[in-house]
């Protein structure tokens, strides 16, 4: 565990870093260094078309970058800093295009969380981080996810407490009207609609084609054993299978007795964490994970939306 201070001289010296957000671990970058950026890439073994969130440390830290509409300066001011990425038009050259992978638009995100926040400011510039986990793994959201072979490859990791939200952050692309929610997270579209009172589109998670979000292309989440979702009950387990469920049913791990969709988020991916356990030789504790089905209405669709890219591989 090392200090913020140290943790930013990592990232002044062209290294990578592991740091908590309310939403998930990320592991970051400088945004302006190429050869830092790189490593994120590698570490992770992500697909370079598969372009990174930057992360900035206020609404003034982003727009010493980028001209902004009174709209989006608008969804910043009202759910920033906070679990919501805004991709927006690249108009500054100050991030090298492995950040991008390429494309003429960029993912900008303030998180809340302190020590985040705290390093971005003593680090003196954005983090370009996606989440802390190998490419199509479960992310991290509480640090006993975090894959030691990963952390290995970190100049320095920074520990919280349990990530407070649990799910990764609602991206919303702005660059069309529209504006459309790319990946759907605890903030919903009916939250934003609400807010600013615009109409906003939502991109179907089964919509596998829309080219605006390539992280949405690949498969995600994945345990090493079979994940079944949508379950009335667990009358089909046998030994050896791992059940996830909520309210009073029987289950190995109940993420939420309340059946309260923000405690599902926060520990859906935990659930999942628990299900796909190691033995001390590396083979799997359980032989399948069970995941009882979830209502599909606000925080839900982005639980159910994880769920079905963790079941994916011809499962
Ligand atoms: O909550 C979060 O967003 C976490 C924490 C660490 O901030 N980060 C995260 O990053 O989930 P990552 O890399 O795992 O997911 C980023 C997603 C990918 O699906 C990527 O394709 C999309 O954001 N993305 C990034 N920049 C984009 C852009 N310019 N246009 C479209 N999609 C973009
Ligand atoms: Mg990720």
């Amino acid at each position: 565990m090392s200090t913020i201070k140290e943790a930013s001289e990592k990232l002044i010296n062209g290294e990578i870093v592991i740091f908590p957000t309310e939403t998930v671990y990320g592991i970051g970058a400088n945004a302006h260094d190429e050869a830092a950026v790189a490593k994120i890439f590698a570490a992770k073994g992500r697909p370079a078309i598969n372009p990174l969130i930057v992360h900035f440390y206020s609404i003034d830290h982003v727009l010493e970058y980028f001209d902004l509409t009174d709209i989006q300066i608008d969804l910043l001011k009202n759910f920033s800093p906070g679990p919501l990425t805004l991709i927006i038009n690249n108009n500054s050259n100050k991030f090298p295009k492995i950040v991008t992978a390429n494309k003429n638009t960029i993912g900008i995100r303030i998180p809340q969380n302190n020590i985040a926040r705290k390093l971005i400011k003593t680090a003196g510039f954005p983090v370009a981080a996606p989440s802390a986990n190998f490419s199509m793994k479960t992310s991290p959201t509480s640090k006993s996810h975090i894959d030691p072979k990963l952390s290995a490859k970190c100049g320095a990791i920074l520990y919280d407490d349990d990530c407070d939200i649990g799910l990764e952050s609602t991206i919303i692309d702005t660059t069309c009207y529209p504006f459309s929610i790319v990946r759907c997270g605890y903030i919903t579209k009916e939250d934003i609609e609400k807010k600013l009172n615009i109409k906003i589109n939502l991109i179907a998670p089964e919509n596998e084609t829309n080219p605006s979000s390539p992280g949405q292309l690949f498969n995600h989440y994945q345990a090493d054993i079979p994940i079944f979702i949508n379950r009335l009950n667990f009358n089909e387990c046998t030994k050896g299978d791992f059940k996830i469920g909520h309210g009073n049913m029987e289950c190995d791990f109940n993420i939420s007795q309340n059946c309260d969709l923000k405690e599902m988020g926060q520990n859906i991916f935990k659930a999942l964490h628990q299900g796909n356990k190691k033995k001390l030789d590396g083979t799997n504790v359980f032989k399948r994970i069970f995941v009882a089905k979830i209502e599909n209405k606000g925080i839900g669709v982005a639980i159910n939306d994880k769920l079905n890219r963790a079941k994916k591989k011809g499962r």
